[in-house]
């Protein structure tokens, strides 16, 4: 599975590169507004910058909600770097927005995806990635976790090469979940992937270890 960092913050994404796992970057207008990132100029050299961190795809979110703006808004968008991937809600400018970028070779996140519906329909329109939200269903008493695994079965039936990207993960075990359903890639909080590090008996086995060692090598 591919391991996206789904934040704005520049610290962050260096820190998940830095371990030397990360496939991309996914962000959204509220990440960007959580770093303080205001105007078109500033989100712009703040896309560039992330795209300078990571070698892998950087999804940018459109603002327009209306065909026409959404394709001005990708025009200057994957001018900005090569790595950028066009992020796109899942409405019906945003499916037609999809279409027309992949027809251009543009890539393409569909994102607010909650349903299989919508997932087939970005497919079909040809989308790169599909962004299933888990979390925002889980809030809902609706299974995230399932609709990932549901969308993974039909594309492979279909043979749809579209991408399923898991996105509002909230935890650790999502994205274990998320292994498990056959997700094509997580878009990740930084705490919940550090999170698959963490095991009691890594750390007890590591300081059997470092005693036995010391106590031969004489160390207190
Ligand atoms: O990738 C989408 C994600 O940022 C939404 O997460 O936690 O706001 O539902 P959340």
């Amino acid at each position: 599975m591919k391991f996206f960092i789904d934040t704005a913050n520049l610290d962050q994404i260096r820190e998940a590169n830095d371990l030397g796992i990360l496939d991309g970057v996914t962000t959204n207008p509220s990440l960007m507004a959580k770093e303080g990132i205001k105007g078109t100029e500033n989100q712009h050299a703040h896309y560039i910058k992330i795209c300078e961190i990571v070698r892998g795809d950087v999804s940018a979110e459109v603002i327009s909600t209306d065909y026409a703006g959404m394709m001005k808004e990708a025009t200057e968008l994957t001018a900005l770097h090569p790595n950028i991937v066009v992020k796109l809600p899942c409405t019906e400018d945003g499916i037609k927005g999809v279409r027309t970028l992949a027809d251009k070779g543009v890539k393409t996140n569909c994102t607010l995806i909650f349903s299989l519906g919508q997932a087939h329909l970005a497919a079909k329109a040809g989308a790169t990635y599909v962004s299933p939200f888990i979390g925002r269903l889980d809030d809902i008493s609706s299974d995230g976790v399932g609709l990932v695994k549901k969308i993974v079965e039909v594309f492979n039936y279909y043979g749809f090469e579209t991408e399923v990207l898991a996105a509002s993960i909230r935890s650790t075990q999502h994205i274990i979940q998320c292994m498990e359903a056959g997700a094509d890639v997580a878009t990740c909080p930084l705490a919940a992937i550090k999170g698959l590090l963490k095991h009691p008996l890594t750390d007890a086995g590591l300081a059997i270890f470092l005693a036995d060692y010391r106590k031969v090598n004489n160390e207190s």
